[in-house]
């Protein structure tokens, strides 16, 4: 088989066939296709799109190019999630203990945040101790001591979407729809869980911008799971406005421990609930309002806050923390960002408020970039809401840097006007 063949091959808008693709994923991991072909490649790919068939066959080439979880010596059904990234996303710290307590095994394997969206182990790592590698063997006994655990992704998981990735970064072929559902799925597959739940993210904060494309890239990564034997469900969450009040990771965990006694924010337990009632139901455990009931119940009995508490325990971190959140390290500075004029609050442009909280500190510019735990954004009103002029609309909680930046950010990002729109979270459920 030779490269250029197939390059052609793309390039003529024809299907590759699975030993094409494996020919491919294997030469380019192994170093004997040069980046100039594969770039070749890419772009042809980023033109002609590719079919369903060709992505289950990219993401599965990518999973098999590295190390995959062996999960099964857990017992029970292993739950995951996955979100394509958002702006105060905590879902995955306030489901994780939910869907434990509710009897689910929760193995899961988080990122860090970057740019203008965060991370789950960003945000743990704000609990001190917390330690975010376990063995394999330690990882599978926790999930069955506790029913949960939450790490790095250990281990050389799918390497070769790790080289793609970096190279599509480099190419302007990042935003295809077949390459980043076969991106995501290649380490969904290499994860281990039985059933995942994809939150796909639309609006002004999203990868997605739109409702097709979020619903495109959503269909896709739902088949490729299929086809390859995973049972995957699809929800797609508006980011046209931040998820939950609080932005930055210590603040997040502090709404996070809100949510679990029971006085989470309306947007964040929506989507919490959505993504836990699909997962509860694939698992077996409960369907529908059955479902809801369950983990309303287990958030009044407090045992989700009492799963969290164990997770935290398990890890090193310092329980302290969530037993009473002020014991964390606070911002030095808060400081109030006020409204311009009287109206309703319209629009929240969420990339850029994104970006008012990494420019404080709370999240990266660059990889390395060292993130400050403390600083964030804690809004007190969103869309839909009424504000009078100089009514505090958030509170900026800074050290040294960022605020004035953050500041005329948020200026930009938050339009207020006569009209009082009606926020649609939950856009689409894709099964
Ligand atoms: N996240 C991924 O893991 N891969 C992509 O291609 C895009 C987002």
């Amino acid at each position: 088989m030779r490269m250029l063949d197939l390059i052609i091959k793309k390039r003529d808008n024809l299907e590759l066939s699975k030993e094409e693709i494996n020919f491919i994923i294997k030469a380019y991991t192994e170093k004997k296709i040069p980046d100039y072909q594969m770039s070749s490649l890419l772009m042809a790919i980023y033109f002609n799109g590719m079919t369903d068939r060709e992505s289950t066959y990219l993401a599965l080439a990518m999973k098999e190019s590295g190390d995959s979880f062996d999960l099964s010596a857990i017992k029970g059904i292993k739950v995951d999630k996955h979100s394509t990234g958002g702006v105060g996303d905590k879902v995955t710290l306030v489901l994780g203990p939910l869907m434990a307590a509710c009897g689910a095994k929760f193995a899961k394997m988080s990122g860090r945040g970057l740019g203008h969206t965060g991370g789950t182990l960003d945000k743990l790592e704000s609990i001190k101790g917390y330690n975010l590698e376990l063995s394999e063997e330690e990882f599978v006994n926790q999930v069955n001591e506790i029913g949960i655990a939450v790490i790095g992704q250990s281990g050389d998981i799918a390497p070769a979407d790790k080289l793609l990735y970096a190279l599509r970064d480099v190419t302007g072929t990042v935003p295809s729809i077949p390459l980043i559902a076969s991106s995501i799925m290649s380490k969904k597959l290499a994860s281990g869980a039985d059933v995942v739940v994809l939150d796909v993210k639309v609006g002004s904060g999203a990868f997605m911008e739109s409702i097709e494309e979020a619903r495109k890239l959503a269909s896709l990564m739902v088949n490729i799971g299929t086809l390859a034997g995973m049972k995957v469900y699809a929800v797609i969450t508006s980011m046209d406005e931040p998820l939950g009040y609080k932005i930055g990771n210590t603040l997040e965990v502090i709404e996070t421990i809100d949510a679990l006694n029971g006085k989470g924010p309306k947007d964040l337990m929506e989507v919490t609930f959505k993504i836990g009632e699909l997962l509860l139901e694939a698992s077996g455990i409960a369907k529908g309002d059955d479902a809801i009931k369950l983990m309303k119940e287990k958030i009044e009995n407090k045992e989700a806050l009492n799963k969290l508490i164990k997770l935290v325990k398990a890890q090193g971190g310092d329980v302290s923390y969530i037993k009473d959140y002020d014991n964390f390290p606070k911002a030095k500075n808060i400081i109030p960002f006020k409204a311009l004029k009287d109206g309703y609050i319209e629009a929240m442009d969420t990339e850029k408020i994104g970006i008012a909280a990494m420019v404080l500190g709370a999240g990266r510019e660059r990889k390395d970039d060292i993130i400050d735990f403390t600083v964030g954004l804690d809004f007190k009103k969103k869309i839909g809401d009424y504000v009078k002029k100089d009514d505090v609309v958030c509170y900026l909680h800074a050290n040294l840097i960022g605020v004035d930046e953050s500041l005329k950010l948020l200026e930009e990002a938050i339009k207020i006007g006569n009209k009082k729109r009606k926020h649609i979270l939950i856009k689409e459920i894709i099964k």
